[in-house]
C-alpha cells in the first residue's frame, strides 16, 4: 500500500477497489468521535452520508455546538478555519487542504489592511467567505443568510466596508439603501452565469420563477423572483406553489431540493460558454475516497496562529449573537 505525503494537501493512498467506503466511513466517524458537516454544494453522495446538511451560517452554529472531539467539514477551507476558530481544542479535518475560495482569494489580508486604513472611520462587515487573517481585521463576520438582518443593525450614522464579494454588497446597497464601500471580489461559479441564456431557458420554460444567490451578478439578480442565501432558496422552493424553477446557484443544492419536492422540476441556471454545469471547482475537490482517508488518517488538519485566531473569532462571535433570530 503506498501513502503519499500531504505536500499535494490531500493524502493520497491506492484504495481495495472492494472497499465500502460508506460503511467506512460510519465506522471512522464512530471510532474517532468525529461529525461530518457537509455544505449544499457537495456532491450528492458526500451529502447523503453527512451528519449535517447546511449553508455557512448553519454550518457555523452546527460547528460552535458540536460535542464531538473530531469535526471533518467537507467544505473550502474558510468553512473549515471558522470551525477551527469557534473550536481551538478540537480536531478540525479537511478532506483536500486545496478547497480554497475564489472570493477569499480576492481579498488577501495585506492588500486588505492597506483597503481599510483608507476609510479609518468605517466599520468592516466581512462575507464569511474570507480567510481567518481578514476576518481578524473585521468588525463582524456575515453569511449571506444574515447579511441584510446585520447590515440593518448599524446605525444609519456608521459608515461602512463591505468585503469581499462585490455582487453581495450590491445587493444589500440595493436592499438596504446603505451606501457602502465594497472589495471588489466575486465567485467565479456565481458571476459565470449568463443573463441572456436565463431568459431564453425562462421563455423556454413558460416563464418559470427564477431562484438565485446574491453572490450572482446584478444583471442576473434582476430576473429572479427570489434571492437569497443557499437555505433559502431551498425554503422558498419547498413552500412555493410553483412547479418549475431555475435554480442560479451551485448545482449541488439541487440534490436537497429535489429530495423535498421530489414533484417539482428544478433547472440549473446555464453558465457562459460551452458548459451546462455549475459546479464550484474547490467545492468538488471533496470526495467520499478523501473523507474516508483524512478520517482514517487524521489529516489533513486545519490548524491556526493562536493571535489571529483570537482576532478572528471576535467578529464571528458578534455575527453569531447579532443573527439569533435568523433560522
Ligand atoms: P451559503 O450556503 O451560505 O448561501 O453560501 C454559499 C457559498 O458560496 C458558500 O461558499
Ligand atoms: Fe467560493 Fe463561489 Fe465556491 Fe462558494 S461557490 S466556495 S463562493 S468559489
Amino acid at each position: 500500500m503506498q501513502v503519499l505525503n500531504l505536500s499535494d494537501g490531500f493524502i493520497n493512498e491506492v484504495l481495495d477497489p472492494s472497499l465500502d467506503l460508506t460503511a467506512e466511513i460510519q465506522r471512522l466517524k464512530q471510532e474517532r468521535n468525529a461529525v461530518l458537516l457537509a455544505h449544499y454544494y457537495q456532491e450528492p453522495a458526500i451529502q447523503d452520508i453527512a451528519d449535517y446538511v447546511g449553508d455557512s451560517l448553519g454550518l457555523a452554529r452546527r460547528a460552535a455546538d458540536t460535542e464531538k472531539d473530531v469535526i471533518l467539514f467537507a467544505g473550502v477551507h474558510f468553512m473549515a478555519e471558522t470551525a477551527k476558530i469557534l473550536n481551538p481544542d478540537k480536531t478540525v479535518l479537511l478532506p483536500d487542504l486545496n478547497a480554497g475560495c475564489s472570493l477569499a482569494d480576492s481579498c488577501p489580508a495585506d492588500e486588505f489592511g492597506r483597503f481599510k486604513a483608507m476609510y479609518p472611520d468605517h466599520i468592516v462587515i466581512s462575507y464569511i467567505n474570507c480567510s481567518a487573517e481578514t476576518k481578524a481585521q473585521s468588525d463582524i463576520i456575515c453569511t449571506s443568510s444574515n447579511a441584510e438582518h446585520i447590515v440593518r443593525q448599524i446605525p444609519l450614522d456608521q459608515p461602512i466596508i463591505f468585503a469581499p464579494d462585490r455582487n453581495l454588497g450590491a445587493f444589500l446597497i440595493k436592499e438596504t439603501g446603505r451606501d457602502m464601500v465594497l472589495w471588489d471580489g466575486v465567485c467565479i461559479v456565481h458571476q459565470t452565469f449568463s443573463e441572456e441564456k436565463l431568459i431564453r431557458l425562462k421563455m423556454r420554460h413558460d416563464g418559470a420563477q427564477v431562484l438565485a444567490h446574491p453572490e450572482c451578478d446584478a444583471s442576473v439578480l434582476r430576473h429572479a423572483d427570489y434571492i437569497g442565501s443557499t437555505s433559502g432558496i431551498r425554503n422558498y422552493a419547498i413552500n412555493s406553489p410553483e412547479q418549475t424553477m431555475i435554480v442560479a446557484t451551485e448545482e449541488g443544492i439541487l440534490h436537497q431540493m429535489r429530495k423535498d419536492s421530489p414533484g417539482k422540476t428544478f433547472i440549473p441556471a446555464p453558465p457562459e460558454g460551452g458548459c451546462t454545469c455549475s459546479q464550484c471547482p474547490h467545492m468538488r475537490l471533496n470526495t467520499l475516497q478523501k473523507i474516508y482517508l483524512c478520517l482514517k488518517h487524521g489529516a489533513p488538519e486545519i490548524t491556526m496562529d493562536e493571535e489571529i485566531r483570537l482576532q478572528a473569532l471576535r467578529p464571528i462571535k458578534r455575527m453569531l449573537e447579532m443573527s439569533v433570530a435568523v433560522v
